[in-house]
């Protein structure tokens, strides 16, 4: 079976291109609906969990079994298997009137059962093929495990550490989102979506829900449209532009109305202006929270959903309940309603269930496919590439094999948080914890290992935390037993090594922070270890920046792990150890303090710039307390070995509206060790008809370079990469200079400029 063709139809109206994407109908799809009552119709446009996976909000769906024999229900999640899969497809096609078989959906947000590091780790290794490729494992274990549509990738930009659920995005940056959700959508998607190792994508959370004020979860977002077509909205449109199969909306409302009830964002902007030609399914009972906002009754704000563009309830049932009466009242369309029922057959048809209805509950694919020795190893690689060295002190690092090393750290030995947030299908106590994970890359070190403080002290803070398993487990022994237990290894030891910051589930959905400090009683520990005089070295666990002010001025060294994942021990063992040599990048930027935030790079010049040196001056924009910088910028990170810019030039002054000009630089591997490094280039657009960013990333490289090797890095640059929306929301550029650089941080100084000529 082939994807359909689309045509596409490009009308340039008057304020700005729109496109609208005609579709073939397709036979199979059209013959069903004809065949349809409007009650079979809304039936496919419910979704619902038997229960089984993260219920994320107060309900867990009812006689699933008995609806999808009715005929009321379009897809499940939280059911996984072959055979479950297989008899819950039975249902559905052996005993429901027309035998449609159902979308199975999970959320597979970094790996299925191989858990990779989180999001916002594997977007700090700023490797496309590695990100593909990640999510194409994640594809083919969940497909062989029955499921068919995976609601990842979540592409929310976030420059507010606060929202837990930053660890789950990539990042502040939309060009590097961009790319991020482009190598998602077709690494879960593949060619083709019939075969039965791929599956179908979801973009979420449309929109701007990374966003919300002070960065609780859940709260309004209000912004500009300007901020967001500039900022906020290009990951989603890079998941539409890759073919990505379906949409969620998200919880908040954008402009005083709630995502799942917003015409404007899910008709207008998603379908017309993007030519989207997919489904949209709301997040979990995302219609129902709409009463909550304040927008009327369940058959108010149901009728709202589908009027705006929404094709899929999840868990909710307020379509199941309401819609036929609003088409008998008229506050609603049968011919919408088809519409909605239309696009999720289609789907179906796309990812070839209507054709093979079993076409994911092969039961000799789980023990060949899932958790495989390749998995494994991938999973390993990419917590690798993940981390950031934040600091280096000392040449601590990287460690020898033979060293006498004192482990301490409430993470050090903690299968529960290796996973971190949303790894609902991964099971922690298959992961290798760091102390494991030493032992294995150096068998000949000596290695002793003590806990040194609680993650926590505080047990009302763990329960909260502790919701899907003991994250954080107070230990019975004092906080003063714990601390002496590991100074006294690490008066004996050459090094110590400390795995410290935030349990799995310190962020996360619903996991907001207004203190993003490393807990005190870790922090405790790591002020008494610093004090030993020995080479520190924190291993530093989060789902988010942190402020980590005070241990960047300690005597140690730092580097960041994120949540690594399944293989977090061996991965950490091999950087530490040098088998790797660290290449991460930040994708946020970490503030000095939460007095900063939001914060990030591509802030505006406004119209009195803080001073560059950092130092206060009354009556520009800066803070009595604080310079503005980022304690570490977005872009940043260390290696064992060190690399020099040089000869960043630009090859003409000029750019003719329909040319384009090379912009390179040759960066020297100066250190001692072999190294990759993330090259990035920023531009700053120095006059515009609205007002610019300070700089915005325009292209990056990874590359390797060998001990003293030199190579010379180039980047085309053409008036389409020069674009941005204006206050009509046209997407334009505009003659003028452009100021650039060259480098391994967003933190620099320009290197020149060109000028864009009419
Ligand atoms: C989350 C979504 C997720 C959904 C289904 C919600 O609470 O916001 O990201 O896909 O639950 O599990």
């Amino acid at each position: 079976m082939k994807l359909r063709k689309k045509l596409s139809v490009l009308l340039l109206l008057l304020g700005g291109a729109v496109v609208t994407q005609a579709q073939e109908k397709i036979p199979e799809v059209e013959e069903l609906l004809s065949k349809m009552t409007l009650e079979e119709k809304i039936g496919q446009l419910n979704l619902l969990t038997p229960g089984g996976g993260v219920a994320t909000g107060s309900v867990v769906s009812e006689d699933v079994e008995a609806k999808i024999k009715a005929g009321n229900v379009g897809g499940v999640f939280g059911v996984s298997s072959p055979e479950k899969v297989r008899q819950a497809q039975e249902i559905a096609v052996k005993n429901s009137r027309l035998g449609i078989p159902l979308l199975i959906g999970s959320d597979i947000i970094h790996g299925y059962k191989t858990t990779y590091p989180i999001p916002l780790g594997l977007s700090s290794s700023w490797d496309m093929e590695l990100i593909k490729s990640g999510a194409q494992m994640a594809a083919k274990e969940a497909t062989a495990d029955g499921i068919n549509w995976n609601f990842s990738p979540m592409v929310d930009i976030a420059r507010d550490p606060r929202w837990g659920r930053i660890a789950e995005g990539a990042g502040e940056d939309p060009y590097l989102g961009s790319q991020i959700a482009k190598a998602m959508v077709e690494g879960y998607q593949g060619e083709d979506l019939t075969l039965p190792y791929t599956m179908m994508a979801t973009v979420k959370h449309m929109a701007l829900y990374g966003a919300p004020e002070a960065g609780r979860d859940y709260n309004s977002v209000d912004m500009s449209r300007l901020k967001m077509f500039n900022e906020y909205l290009p990951p989603y449109q890079a998941a539409v532009d890759a073919g990505v199969g379906s949409v969620m909306t998200s919880f908040n409302d954008i402009d005083g109305v709630p995502a799942s009830g917003n015409k404007w964002l899910l008709t207008d902007l998603l379908r017309k202006r993007w030519g989207f030609g997919g489904f949209v399914v709301s997040d979990y009972t995302s219609v129902n929270e709409m009463i909550a906002h304040g927008m009327g009754d369940i058959q108010d704000v149901s009728a709202m959903a589908i009027n705006a563009g929404l094709d899929m309830d999840m868990v909710g049932e307020g379509f199941l309940t309401t819609l036929k009466k609003s088409v008998e009242e008229g506050t609603v369309s049968e011919e919408q309603i088809t519409k909605a029922a239309r696009r999720i057959l289609e789907a179906k048809h796309k990812i070839g269930l209507l054709n093979d209805p079993y076409l994911y509950s092969d039961e000799s694919r789980p023990a060949r496919d899932i958790l495989t020795d390749e998995n494994r190893s991938l999973a390993r690689k990419a917590a690798t590439r993940s981390f950031v060295l934040l600091k280096k002190h000392n040449n601590t690092l990287p460690l020898s094999k033979n060293a006498n090393i004192a482990l301490v750290g409430p993470l050090a030995n903690s299968k529960n948080n290796m996973l971190g947030t949303w790894a609902p299908t991964g099971n922690p106590q298959l992961s290798v914890p760091i102390l494991d994970g030493l032992k294995n890359v150096a068998p000949d070190a000596t290695i002793q290992y003590a806990k040194g403080a609680n993650i926590a002290d505080d047990s009302t803070f763990a329960k909260k935390v502790n919701v899907f398993g003991e994250r954080i487990q107070i230990s019975e022994e004092s906080s003063e037993t714990l601390m002496k237990e590991a100074m006294n290894l690490a008066k004996e030891a050459d090094v110590i090594v400390a795995v410290v910051g935030e349990a799995t589930e310190m962020s996360g959905e619903a996991a907001s922070r207004t203190d993003i400090r490393i807990p005190e009683s870790q922090k405790k520990l790591i002020r008494e270890l610093a004090k030993t005089g020995k080479p520190v070295v924190l291993v530093l666990m989060s789902g988010r920046p942190l402020d980590i002010s005070e241990e960047m001025d300690l005597p140690v060294s730092i580097l960041q792990i994120w949540h690594p994942g399944v293989e977090a021990g061996n991965a950490v063992a091999d950087v530490l150890f040098g088998e790797y040599n660290p290449s991460g990048k930040l994708t946020n930027s970490w503030p000095r303090s939460v007095g900063q935030i939001p914060i990030h790079y591509r802030m505006k010049t406004t119209g009195r710039p803080g001073p560059e040196s950092g130092d206060f001056q009354k009556f520009k924009s800066n803070y009595l307390d604080s310079p503005n910088s980022a304690l570490l910028p977005f872009g940043f990170g260390l290696s064992y070995t060190t690399f020099e810019y040089s000869n960043i030039k630009a090859s003409s002054s000029e750019l003719s509206s329909n040319g384009s000009i090379e912009v390179s630089a040759t960066i020297t591997n100066t250190g001692d060790y072999d190294g990759e490094e993330v090259v990035q280039l920023y531009i700053h657009d120095k006059v515009r008809n609205v007002t610019p960013p300070g700089k915005e990333l325009k292209g990056f490289q990874k590359i390797m370079l060998k001990k003293g090797e030199s190579k010379t890095v180039t980047f085309t640059i053409t008036p389409e990469e020069l674009k941005f929306y204006n206050s009509q929301l046209d997407h334009v550029f505009e003659p003028g200079e452009f100021e650039y650089f060259v480098r391994g941080t967003s933190d620099s100084e320009f290197d020149g400029s060109f000028t864009l000529k009419n």
